[in-house]
């Protein structure tokens, strides 16, 4: 069992795509363990993107990503990071597969709706910047023995 941290991107938030981009992750027979709005400041953005830094795009990617609000989410099951990403597509949108959340609702790298761990060092890691352990909740759905057993 894996879990990835998610965000849904303030381009995405703005776009009324909150419900569309978790109902994607959700049916896909991911479990939510973790989920809240909320908004990016400076210092968790700088946290958050530090494998980024001195990137040409690291600023505009950092005030992106603190320009409203956002939800984050950790989601839980088999394989949990790769499954994830594939659900979410190429980062830049114009390759990502059609049926892809990006590839379905995005155009643009800059603002590519969703953002998903892309390892399980980076997920430890993620998932302690935005949630303290009492934040997370760890149970079974009935449904769970048809998905993931
Ligand atoms: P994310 O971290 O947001 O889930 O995206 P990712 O793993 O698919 O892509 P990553 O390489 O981690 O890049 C983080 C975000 O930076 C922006 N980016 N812009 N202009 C560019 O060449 C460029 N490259 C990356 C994207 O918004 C990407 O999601
Ligand atoms: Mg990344």
């Amino acid at each position: 069992m894996e879990r990835s941290l998610i965000i849904v991107k303030p381009d995405a938030v703005q776009r009324g795509l909150i419900g569309e981009v978790l109902r994607r992750l959700e049916q896909r027979g991911l479990r939510f363990v973790g989920l809240k709005l909320m908004q990016i400041d400076r210092k968790l953005a700088e946290q958050h993107y530090a494998e980024h830094r001195g990137k040409p795009f690291f600023q505009e990617l950092l005030e992106f990503i603190t320009s409203g609000p956002v939800v984050v989410g950790v989601v839980e099951g088999p394989r949990a990071i790769e499954v994830t990403r594939k659900t979410m597509g190429a980062t830049d949108p114009a390759k990502a597969e059609p049926g892809t959340i990006r590839g379905d609702l995005a155009l643009t790298i800059g603002q590519n709706v969703i953002h998903g761990s892309d390892s399980p060092e980076r997920a430890a890691y993620e998932i302690g910047l935005f949630f303290r352990d009492d934040e997370l909740v760890s149970y079974e759905r009935a449904i769970d023995r048809w998905i993931m057993s």
